[in-house]
């Protein structure tokens, strides 16, 4: 009896007064695709790609399946395959053996060791490849900190004299872009000055602006062996709880002079995303880290989730919350899905 009351109701209910029907902007693809709010293009992404001593060398990370560590000569032959493909910017990291780590992250200041060699390398073979280059300590620091640490603390004017030289080493070597990921206070100042002394006006500068204490970078310290060996990076990184506080930080750094502002890492921060590009004239890149990553890849082994659909969804939702930019480890597997 009641099923019949149900029916009744909804059968009076006024079908005809309803004008407007969402449903008609989804009734098939190309309706679809016309009114599609965001789009994904290849030209926004950029690839981070691992570099290591030796040659021949292409080692699979184990965190991050289908993400390897190369040699120079392999990288070379990767970024040419990834030009072809359609991707022009790269995100370069060093893996740096352990003997030649130290407190003061010395070899990240020598301009004859493996990272500006392959910089110089990269840019005399494939200059149209653009090189986002890494400014911290951690890759070259016996503590695994971005910056020195003396008593248990992180210091941070010390650290960024270390970071502008660091630049300048980078930048002398060819580097497009120098992307300062340690988060010290007043490093996008001190670097921009150095290059402009130097006579580097044209190096860009993309600051990690808004870079938050993150579980999600864990494959990529494994990537690069660089986990703090004591404490955690709270003192410097952001905290999760914060949103506002992005403002600040991307205030300093438009004062400061950089060319880009950054959020990282992504989905799990797409208001932030979505607050930055609100707020501010810059463009701004969001780093799809290494985690996020590693759940779609996990999740697509188990067969828990399809992988491919996944990785699509998520760029787009980063884009949707309004990056121009987005560093992907999917870079070069969205690529080949392009190409079908
Ligand atoms: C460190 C650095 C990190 C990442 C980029 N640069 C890790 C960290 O801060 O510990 C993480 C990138 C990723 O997880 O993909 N300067």
């Amino acid at each position: 009896m009641l099923e019949i009351w149900i029916l009744f109701v909804i059968w009076c209910f006024p079908y005809g007064d309803m004008l407007r029907r969402p449903r008609r902007n989804r009734k098939n693809r190309w309706i679809r695709d016309l009114v599609a709010e965001a789009n994904l293009d290849l030209k926004d992404l950029m690839f981070p790609l691992f570099l290591k001593e030796g040659k021949g060398l292409k080692e699979e990370i184990a965190s991050m399946p289908g993400i390897y560590r190369y040699s120079t000569d392999e990288l070379v032959r990767e970024i040419e395959q990834c030009l072809e493909l359609g991707i022009h910017s790269f995100a370069l990291f060093p893996s740096i053996a352990d003997n030649l780590k130290d407190r003061s992250a010395s070899e990240g200041l020598n301009p004859d060791g493996l990272y500006p060699e392959a910089i110089r390398t990269l840019k005399s073979r494939l200059p149209e490849a653009i090189l986002l280059t890494d400014v911290a300590m951690d890759p070259y620091s016996s503590d695994g900190h971005d910056g020195l640490v003396v008593d248990g603390e992180i210091l941070n004017d010390e650290t960024v004299d270390i970071l502008a030289r660091m630049a300048l080493v980078q930048a002398q070597a060819g580097s497009d872009i120098i992307g300062p990921s340690d988060m010290m206070d007043g490093r996008v100042k001190a670097i921009r000055e150095t290059l402009d002394e130097n006579g580097l006006r044209n190096v860009s500068i993309m600051s990690y602006t808004a870079k938050y204490a993150s579980v999600f970078y864990g494959p990529f310290r494994d990537a690069l062996d660089s986990a703090p060996k004591h404490g955690d990076k709270k003192t410097y990184q952001m905290d999760p709880r914060n949103r506002r506080e992005a403002i600040i930080e991307g205030e300093l750094d438009m004062e400061e002079g950089a060319d880009f502002l950054m959020v990282k890492p992504a989905l799990p921060y797409l208001d932030v995303i979505y607050q930055l590009s609100s707020v501010f004239e810059l463009p701004v890149a969001a780093y799809n880290v290494s985690g996020e990553y590693a759940m779609i890849k996990a999740a697509d082994q188990k067969g828990w989730l399809d992988g491919s659909l996944a990785m699509v969804e998520s760029l787009m939702a980063i884009k949707r919350a309004g990056a121009s930019i987005i560093l992907t480890y999917f870079a070069r597997e969205f690529a080949e899905t392009l190409k079908g």
